[in-house]
């Protein structure tokens, strides 16, 4: 584009056009330069923008990860949750043995694990009321973190999950609503 328009100048400029005709047709050009830098920005904004992402039961979805509650997610999970999960929310090495009680260590929440097979709702119940309730290791926290917190912490690590998790997850957050 911006070589064909300075080719065109340069025809001109050979043929003899005016200056001033040719300092208008520069200026045209320059802006029909802009105009295509533009349009070449705005196509590298809709490349990174969430695309879409096909799910097993074919329902496409666009991933949208409320910016506020992330924010906030990220700060509870620092806070609370790091000392078992991780730094990167990736759980313990040994997260699929049980323990010498019989009891689960800390799984990841990072999509590497199965918390993907819960609906949102439950993945918020275990955070407020513990997991297996009041006999397992982790904590109940409906008394130290509001439900916005709670909320928020879920939708952060849900927002860590690669695409073909969360698609599945998707797809089985559908079926758990159409109950
Ligand atoms: C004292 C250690 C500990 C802390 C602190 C802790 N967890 Fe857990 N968490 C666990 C363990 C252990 C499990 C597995 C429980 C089970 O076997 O049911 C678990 C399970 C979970 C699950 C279910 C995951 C799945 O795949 O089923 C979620 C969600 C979760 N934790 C979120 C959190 C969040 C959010 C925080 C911080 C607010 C937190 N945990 C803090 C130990 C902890």
């Amino acid at each position: 584009m911006m070589m064909a328009t300075i080719i065109a100048i340069d025809e001109m400029r050979d043929r003899g056009m005016s200056n001033k005709f040719m300092g208008e047709f520069r200026s045209a050009g320059l802006v029909a330069i802009m105009a295509a830098l533009v349009v070449n920005l705005a196509g590298c904004d809709a490349g990174r923008a969430p695309a879409e992402v096909g799910t097993l039961s074919g329902s496409k979805l666009v991933r949208h990860h409320d910016a506020r509650q992330v924010a906030l997610g990220e700060q509870v999970f620092k806070q609370y949750c790091t000392a078992c999960h991780g730094e990167n929310a990736q759980g313990a090495f040994n997260w699929r043995q049980r323990d010498a009680e019989g009891l689960f260590p800390p799984p990841p929440l990072n999509g590497s694990g199965h918390a993907w097979h819960h609906p949102t709702a439950m993945l918020r119940d275990m955070i407020r009321n513990g997991s297996p309730p009041g006999k397992g290791r982790m904590p109940a926290w409906g008394d130290r973190l509001t439900e916005d917190e709670i909320a928020a912490v879920v939708e952060w690590f849900q927002s860590r999950w690669p695409d073909q998790v969360y698609a599945a997850w998707y797809d089985m957050q559908q079926r758990a609503q159409d109950k």
